[in-house]
């Protein structure tokens, strides 16, 4: 185990560095949206319960294997088991880390396009319907949204080719308060809009009647995503954690400013589309189509467009430096080469990647996977079984495999948290959260084949 690896350099930029993973497109695009289908406050108290309980014990399973393991996401668990096999974890979560950034870079890039075309044009006066042919055109394209995706990936090369500490750690440290000051402006102006009421009630009032067994589920699945678990980020990012750091406090103080971000994004969005009028959708429609033309009306348009995809820019940089990271270390560190030419292949693997999922979208493509296209294939069939799987074998061999003293010298830092944090965190990671886990993938592959299992387990008492 090298004890040379590089590390954060300081306390607040490993926060920021991980809290840059967790906050990305899935708290700006999804969060707001599901929350406010799934009971608004109710869905934000079970994701904030379920986040705590179990996300967060398969969190510190994946950052301990990493900074006991000292490696990148295979060398890691070969390391800490002593066994080769272990290793095939990492390669999971690798996978897991290829899936997400072929999609994500493709969004990445739609950021930047309108960027552009806020700085160009703004979209003031712009119809609903002239706002969806514009994004429609820009999508069919093909050749436009690849662009964007390279000069995003290019973006990346940018930060990570100066290294752990004056690459990520730095960027982490301007980008994160940036991004958290862009949301309070953001949430600050919308606070003025006359649907400002409407907007927050419809993502912080709870709504007890519209929670069911799947808005758990929902709420499960949206943490995992936006915890970053199950794609190897967390395991490198965990291998650069000092020694001395607390996990377990670094893990929560995470998940908190994960769930704060969620919800200041969603104070940022809703108010404008209540304030029209308009039916809140969620994804690529809410944020390429629906929001723009909305945010021209406010007072400072111009620079509110502009600023709002910024935002979406630098919550998405920040999460892909942490994927493609893991990538650069596995290939630098298993075929002993310079961290540059890691990168290059990184970058090749991305780039083919993501431009047939960007091709998949162009109509009358013929790139399709069961029916959908590869694009949307890639995000569901990794949410749904590769995150959940990686997490779950992480936490069972990290609370069944790995030693005592090293599960406690990790999740105490020596002592320094309390014994009993220590002895619920074992307690979850070795019975409760594989359980549920477990139940999360059943119902991903019943759901496949058109079965409720919640709907049908209910049945059986009615
Ligand atoms: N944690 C990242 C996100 O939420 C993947 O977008």
């Amino acid at each position: 185990m090298s004890e040379n690896r590089s590390t954060f350099g300081s306390r607040f930029g490993a926060i920021a560095a991980i809290a840059g993973s967790a906050v990305g497109l899935g708290n700006i695009w999804k969060f707001p949206y599901v929350a406010g289908e799934n009971g608004g406050a109710a869905f934000l108290l079970i994701y904030i319960v379920i986040t705590l309980l179990i996300s967060l014990p398969v969190l510190l399973a994946e950052f301990a294997i990493g900074r006991h393991g000292r490696g990148n996401a295979f060398r890691s668990f070969v390391n800490i088991t002593g066994k080769k096999g272990a290793g095939a974890i990492g390669i999971l979560e690798l996978l897991g880390a290829i899936f997400v950034l072929a999609s994500y870079c493709v969004i990445a890039g739609w950021s930047l396009e309108y960027i552009y075309q806020s700085v160009a044009g703004g979209f003031h006066g712009m119809t609903q319907a002239e706002m969806d042919t514009k994004f429609d055109t820009f999508v069919a394209s093909g050749w436009r949204p690849i662009m964007w995706m390279i000069i995003f990936l290019f973006f990346n090369a940018f930060v990570l080719v100066k290294g752990v500490s004056k690459g990520i750690e730095r960027c982490s440290k301007f980008m994160i308060p940036a991004l958290f000051c862009i949301l309070v402006l953001l949430a600050g102006v919308n606070l003025l809009q006359p649907g400002f009421q409407a907007g927050a009630h419809f993502i912080l009032w709870p709504n007890w009647s519209v929670v069911t067994g799947k808005t758990v589920l929902a709420a499960l699945g949206q943490s995992f995503f936006s915890l970053s678990i199950g794609m190897a980020a967390m395991i490198t990012y965990g291998s650069y954690i000092q020694r001395q750091e607390s996990l377990t406090s670094v893990g929560v103080i995470v998940s908190l400013a994960t769930v704060l971000m969620a919800v200041l994004a969603g104070l940022a969005i809703f108010p404008s589309v209540f304030s029209y009028g308009i039916e809140p959708t969620k994804g690529a429609d809410l944020v390429f189509k629906t929001l723009p033309p909305l945010f021209a009306e406010l007072p400072g348009g111009y620079v509110i467009s502009i600023l709002f995809f910024i935002l979406l820019f630098f919550a998405a940089l920040t999460t892909s430096l942490s994927i493609m990271e893991s990538l650069v270390a596995f290939f630098s560190e298993e075929l002993h080469i310079k961290r540059i030419w890691a990168l290059a292949i990184g970058f090749a693997i991305i780039i083919v990647s993501s431009t047939f999922c960007a091709l998949s979208q162009m109509p009358d493509s013929q790139i399709l996977v069961g029916g959908a296209t590869l694009f949307d294939w890639t995000d569901k069939f990794c949410s749904a079984y590769i995150l959940p799987l990686g997490g779950l074998a992480c936490v069972v061999l990290f609370g069944w495999f790995v030693p005592h003293y090293v599960i406690e010298h990790e999740l105490t830092s020596s002592g320094k948290t309390p014994l009993w944090i220590y002895k619920f965190l074992v307690f979850m990671m070795k019975f409760i959260c594989p359980v549920v886990i477990i139940i999360l993938l059943v119902n991903c592959v019943l759901d496949y084949f058109g079965i409720d299992m919640i709907q049908s387990f209910m049945n059986m008492f009615a």
